[in-house]
Formats: structure tokens, C-alpha cells, sequence
């Protein structure tokens, strides 16, 4: 082998399923070899990561990059830099954008728009279209996943159908589409928001009241109806509630979930401390809650660790009435840092951290050469520093949306490095290149 791009010496890196102390050689964009230095090609240049930990490039399935006519929340570039910063390589953009990303035109603009302006690679969601050849030319032009919203309609599909919403699911099954749903119930969450509107009742526990987890639950059970009817699986987003959890436990022939951070870490109290900034859809839940949810993490119901990155502006957050608050928080750059503090508590392994947040998402979205430390992979790389101590300031997030109900937190686990197709992208702190790519899946329909 002649000189490589690039050495990565001195770190423990995590492969095949362990952590070894190794080098790895990477060449235009790919891993080419791992080993112990002396037997690995020269290279161009080397960067040494001495008592760091390499774990392949981490992947956050659910992040809302908005862009375009959203860009006053958040920009490719921004949206991509917090990614960096957060220790993610590759990230999957949500299509609730404006214009919705829900036809082949606007995915085609998306795209488009995107191209030359991000620091780690993104593959795109689209929402379903009401039209089977719209979804057609969707899948062959490369979007990466479908996302269903049941909470919510867009676009001309009706979500109160079940007929409509097998149909669509049809689809995704016969191009093997991976899908993520937004499992809240529209019918039960619009009659208590219309009800408690009408009658001025605007503080926050109304939205806990209108977000129940009865409309999680009966979202999931609707789907879970036509899915064994189908005889397919789909992707549940930021799972919440215990209920829901035992659903999915006792059907995972039709169900993968994610579960994020802060309804892992944040029980409804907080709500009184922070307002709108500790808002989301779905909503933070109870204690109990979360204890089920870790538990389901342990057992291994839960297969992946998402952010559900969903950045707002300041005026946007911060009113009194609940209903004029934006639900949704920025995650990108704190939930590889929360996820490492939980593996120095002994809540979880980083072998499983790994599963949780590269493995797992790379499978279930089915992203080729990514999620793996190997020979032919990419060379998408998160470095660690697994035991540094330091406090969680939004004020210095990349992203646009400089609050987190996560502020003042001190953890230990530091994203050190940041290493996309080869390219270093973050450093101790800092940006560098936009080196991301865009994920375009290759399916053909059988
Ligand atoms: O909290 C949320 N924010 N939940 C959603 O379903 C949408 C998201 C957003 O786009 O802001
Ligand atoms: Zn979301």
C-alpha cells in the first residue's frame, strides 16, 4: 500500500466489539486498515488521540435542521457545526420544514440548498405524499427515511384513515422504506388544546393534560393494528411513556423505538423551573417513567438513543401562554455528553452506548458503511475523552438555540474530536471543515 491520507494513533478504538489499543488508516474518505502503527502504510499526516477513546462516527436519526424559511431558528451550517460539537458524524433531517420536505420538488430543493454548506453528513427524511408516484420517485431520488406524523397532518394524507394510513405504509413496505412515527393521538391532543384555548386556560400543565400519555398510547395501538395487518415494522421516535414501552416490549415483530435524552434524564417538575424551555412534544413525563424507560434501555427494548434536535427561537420559547410556545429544545450538543456522563455513573456500557447511538441507527436506517469501526467502512470517527469534567453552557452552543433545560449541568464525557469521511471537523472546541455528505439511500422496489 503507498502513503494514505491520514494515521489516527494513540486512542483505544472499539472494534469488533471491544475496545483495542490500535491504529487505523484512512484513505480517500474510507478506513483502509487497523493495526498497531509500525504495521500500517506512511500516511500524510497523523493526529494522535493518546488517552482518547474512538468509537465510530456517532449517527443521530432524528434532528430538525430547519433551513430555508426556518433559517432564522437554525441553518444547514449551524445546525451541522452543533452536530460536530456534539459528537455526531451523520444526522437525519426532519421534513417538517418550510416548505415541507414531501414531494420530489422540494426534497430536490432541499437537497440542493444543503449541498457545500455542511460540516458532517446528513441524510433526509420526507413526510409521506398523498401520491404513489410521488413516493416512488422520492425513494429512487435517495431520501434516507418517511416520517409519519400522527399528531399532526400534513400535506394531503389523512391520518384519521386507517385505510389512508395502510396504503401509505404499503408503500414504504414494498420499497423496504425505513419509517418513523410520531406516535401522539391528533384527535384526542386538538380537542383538549381547542377546549382549554376556548376557555383561556394557557399555563403549562394544560399542555401536560393535552399531550396524555393516553394519545401516545392510543397512537401506538392504532398503528399497531394495521402493522400486523401488513406484516411490517416501523420506527417509533422520542418514545415517553412506560405504557408505551410495554407495548412495544410485547411486539417487537412491528416495532423499533428511540428514546432522547431529555425524557430519559427530566421528569414534568422541571416544568415549573423552566416554562417553555423545558417544552416538547411529546412532553417530559414522571419519575416513573423514567425509571421504565431505563429499564427498558437495559433490556434492550429500547434500540436507539436520538435528540430530537428541535431548535426555536428565544421570543419563541419564552411566553407565559403555553399554546404561543414552540415545542421543542436544541439537543445536538448534549446528548453524547449526558449519554457519557451515564456510562461514568454505571447506567450504561459504552459498548452499549455504542449500539444505542452508531450500530443500531446505521441498521434499523439501513446507511451503508456507516456505524462501524472496519475495513471499507467510512472514516467517520467520534473521539472521546471519556473522563472530563465540565459544565453544560448553551451560551456557547453552535446551534442557533443558545438555551438547554440541561444549563448548569456538570458532566464527565467530553466529544474531543470529530473526524467526518476523513476529514477532522471539530477539535477540542474548535471548527474546521464542512466535510459533510450528502446521504443518498439506494433502494430498488421488489
Ligand atoms: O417538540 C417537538 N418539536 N415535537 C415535534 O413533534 C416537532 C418538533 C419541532 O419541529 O419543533
Ligand atoms: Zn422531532
Amino acid at each position: 500500500m503507498g502513503t494514505v491520507d491520514l494515521l489516527i494513533t494513540g486512542g483505544n478504538i472499539f472494534w469488533k466489539n471491544r475496545f483495542v489499543e490500535a491504529s487505523i488508516a484512512i484513505d480517500k474518505g474510507k478506513i483502509v486498515a487497523i493495526g498497531k502503527e509500525p504495521n500500517l502504510p506512511k500516511a500524510e499526516k497523523t493526529l494522535n488521540f493518546k488517552d482518547k477513546i474512538i468509537l465510530p462516527g456517532l449517527i443521530d436519526v432524528h434532528v430538525h435542521l430547519r433551513d430555508q424559511n426556518l433559517s432564522y431558528k437554525e441553518t444547514f451550517e449551524s445546525g451541522t457545526m452543533a452536530a460536530a460539537a456534539g459528537g455526531l458524524t451523520t444526522i437525519l433531517d426532519m421534513p417538517n420544514n418550510d416548505p415541507l420536505t414531501i414531494s420530489p420538488e422540494s426534497f430536490n430543493m432541499r437537497v440542493n440548498s444543503a449541498r457545500g454548506r455542511i460540516y458532517v453528513n446528513v441524510g433526509f427524511y420526507s413526510l409521506l405524499p398523498g401520491d404513489p408516484t410521488d413516493f416512488k420517485r422520492l425513494v429512487e431520488m435517495g431520501v434516507t427515511a418517511f416520517k409519519l406524523y400522527l399528531n399532526k397532518p400534513y400535506g394531503n394524507l389523512d391520518i384519521s384513515n386507517d385505510e389512508d394510513l395502510a396504503s401509505s405504509l404499503l408503500l414504504c413496505k414494498k420499497f423496504s422504506m425505513p419509517i418513523a412515527v410520531h406516535a401522539e393521538d391528533y384527535a384526542i391532543i386538538s380537542k383538549f388544546e381547542e377546549q382549554f384555548k376556548s376557555l383561556n386556560l394557557s399555563n403549562f400543565n394544560y399542555f401536560l393534560h393535552a399531550h396524555s400519555k393516553e394519545a401516545e398510547i392510543k397512537a401506538l395501538l392504532r398503528l399497531l393494528k394495521i402493522l400486523k395487518n401488513l406484516n411490517y415494522k416501523v420506527h417509533i421516535s422520542h418514545l415517553s411513556t412506560a405504557e408505551a414501552a410495554k407495548i412495544i416490549a410485547e411486539n417487537r415483530d412491528y416495532f423499533t423505538c428511540e428514546v432522547t435524552p431529555h425524557h430519559l434524564f427530566l421528569d414534568s417538575t422541571v416544568i415549573n423551573r423552566l416554562k417553555g424551555f423545558a417544552i416538547m412534544a411529546p412532553p417530559l413525563r414522571s419519575k416513573s417513567d423514567i425509571t421504565y424507560l431505563w429499564r427498558s434501555l437495559r433490556h434492550r427494548i429500547i434500540d436507539i438513543i436520538a435528540s430530537d434536535h428541535a431548535p426555536h427561537s428565544l421570543a419563541e420559547k419564552i411566553s407565559e401562554n403555553v399554546w404561543k410556545v414552540k415545542p421543542g429544545i436544541p439537543g445536538l450538543e448534549t446528548m453524547l455528553p449526558l449519554m457519557l456522563d451515564s456510562v461514568n455513573k454505571g447506567l450504561l456500557s459504552l459498548n452499549r452506548l455504542v449500539e444505542l447511538m452508531a450500530e443500531n441507527p446505521a441498521r434499523i436506517f439501513r446507511l451503508p458503511f456507516k456505524g462501524f469501526i472496519d475495513i471499507g467502512f467510512d472514516a467517520d470517527l467520534t473521539i472521546v475523552d471519556l473522563h472530563r469534567k465540565w459544565l453544560i453552557n448553551p451560551s456557547k452552543f453552535m446551534s442557533k438555540a443558545k438555551y438547554s433545560p440541561f444549563n448548569g449541568f456538570e458532566v464527565a464525557g467530553y466529544p474531543f474530536a470529530t473526524i467526518v469521511k476523513g476529514r477532522l471537523v471539530f477539535f477540542n472546541g474548535e471548527i474546521f471543515e464542512r466535510a459533510g455528505e450528502i446521504v443518498f439511500s439506494k433502494r430498488f422496489s421488489s
